[in-house]
């Protein structure tokens, strides 16, 4: 027993025995004093944190991006700066409605996180596998997630308050008809491409501004289950997609995306006839085409889950140089809401910890609390507070000014003026993207997941459907009909 890695305390006192109490005779109670064996009871006792309040099941990897073509014209963010610069990546993908141990391979939209460690911070692009999504207020947002939870009495999830508050919420129904379309069981991540949805804007070193979307192009193409797979998959195996993307990993089989993105001249969103800034439209890819980036590549498999996985807090308020928001409503308030809701799953200094930890210096005076495992970070142990008189400390970085955002208006709260707009892209991507057959699964998909509806929430949201086209909700009336 020379050369074996020996068992310690946690103090890192060598310990004698993982399997045998410290009692009081052979048959004896317990000792007060065995201090390592109430060590080990109550670390099981706090092996859980809260699990997220949305997208609590996911999967993660590591991996790179490499940068393939110039954008420095739209960007001066450093990740993009010269033609084959590797950044490392931490991505999650993710269920939205289920529990952290719910089956992978079901019906839902599907997080697509990456964590960018540039020499700039961390870059986070938090998206979905969607390019839009269901609202586009924040105060339709914890409603909406409500009726995707389990309801109050029944403990069960409740397809009458998803079909109730979409009826009442037609912005909802481009994204419901992704949802229940082809695209809304992804065989496994590596299947799927991401989008950032929102609009959010890049900046040049001459301080021009652009607004842009994120796209994420799977590599490996486009392949779905039908509910009937579904189901019979998750009878067999409730963690197919772990097992896929570990399995990809571990072979060398590295999934891989193209990032592209579409570019709009900041001036440009004033005169057009649509709301760039609204969460439920796409741009037209004809008018605005896809520009390539690089390419993302994830290539570990993290050696502890919830260390890099569970850990991982990402944010859209993370954001670096180059790279800024927009006016979208929803994407202000999210800036706020991710890191609030990782100070309360992870605690005060959640950044500090490894998935988080940005790879490049850190310097600010945020103080102490729980996590509080680094040296000081301001630059000189005295310069606890600022402004200070010390040379070496910390000081604001003007490099980093973004160009002013030009924001203008009337402090109100406004709808959109134009009731029938939120129905043109969902009959486009029904008529004109959609063939016969996905058309016909499309309708089979969602007359299964509303059947058991009372007949008020059906008819409104067939009203619904019927906006965007009457052979929509004649077809799901059909299948609702057997
Ligand atoms: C997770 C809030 C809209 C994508 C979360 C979490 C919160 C949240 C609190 C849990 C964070 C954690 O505990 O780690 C909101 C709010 C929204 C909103 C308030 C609207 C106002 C969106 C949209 C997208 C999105 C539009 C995609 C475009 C995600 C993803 C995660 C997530 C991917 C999981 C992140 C991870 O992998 O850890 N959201 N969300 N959310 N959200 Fe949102």
């Amino acid at each position: 027993m020379t050369d074996k890695c020996k068992l310690t305390t946690s103090a890192g006192a060598p310990w004698v025995s993982n399997e045998t109490s410290e009692t009081a005779g052979a048959r004896g109670p317990v000792l007060m004093q065995d201090y390592q064996l109430i060590e080990k009871l109550a670390h099981q006792n706090r092996e859980r944190i809260p699990e997220r309040t949305v997208h609590a099941k996911g999967w993660g990897a590591q991996g790179t991006f490499t940068v393939t073509h110039d954008i420095t014209r739209y960007s001066c963010a450093k990740l993009f700066s010269e033609i084959g610069k590797q950044t490392e990546v931490l991505s999650r993908w993710s269920t939205v409605a289920g529990e952290a141990g719910a089956a992978d391979a079901e019906r839902d939209v599907r997080g697509f996180s990456l964590k960018f460690y540039t020499e700039d911070g961390n870059w986070d692009m938090v998206g979905n596998n969607t390019p839009v999504f269901f609202v586009r207020d924040a105060y339709k947002f914890p409603d909406f997630i409500h009726t995707q939870k389990r309801h109050p009495r029944t403990n069960m999830r409740s397809p009458e308050a998803m079909f109730d508050f979409w009826g009442r919420s037609p912005e909802c129904v481009h994204q419901v008809t992704i949802l229940m379309s082809d695209r809304g069981i992804p065989k496994n991540p590596a299947h799927m491409n991401g989008y950032g949805s929102h609009t959010y804007s890049m900046w040049n070193a001459a301080g021009e501004r652009f607004w842009v979307k994120f796209h994420f192009r799977t590599m490996q193409g486009h392949a779905h289950y039908t509910n009937a797979e579904a189901g019979a998959l998750i009878g067999k195996t409730r963690e197919s997609y772990q097992e896929d993307l570990f399995g990809m990993i571990e072979a060398g089989n590295y999934p891989k995306w193209r990032f592209m993105i579409q570019v709009m001249p900041e001036k440009e969103a004033e005169t057009l006839a649509f709301n760039p800034f609204d969460l439920t439209k796409v741009w037209s890819h004809k008018e605005y085409p896809l520009i390539e980036v690089g390419i993302l590549e994830m290539n570990r498999n993290p050696d502890n889950y919830f260390q890099m996985v569970e850990n991982a807090a990402y944010s859209p308020s993370n954001k670096v140089p180059g790279i800024g928001y927009s006016p979208d409503k929803m994407l202000q308030a999210r800036v706020f809401s991710y890191a609030d809701a990782h100070r309360y799953r992870l605690g005060t200094h959640y950044e500090a910890l490894p998935a988080n930890a940005p790879k490049c210096p850190v310097h600010h005076y945020h103080k102490d609390g729980a996590m509080r495992f680094f040296p000081q970070q301001t630059g000189h142990p005295d310069a606890y507070y600022s402004p200070n008189q010390y040379e070496e400390a910390a000081v604001a970085d003007p490099a980093a000014q973004e160009p002013p955002l030009r924001i203008d208006g009337n402090a109100d709260r406004y709808v959109q003026e134009d009731a029938d707009a939120d129905y043109i892209q969902p009959r486009a991507l029904y008529l004109e993207v959609m063939n016969d057959a996905e058309r016909d699964r499309l309708h089979h998909n969602m007359a299964e997941a509303m059947a058991s509806c009372s007949t008020p929430v059906t008819e409104r949201w067939l009203s619904v459907l019927n906006r965007v086209h009457p052979d929509y909700a004649a077809g799901v009336r059909k299948a609702l009909q057997g």
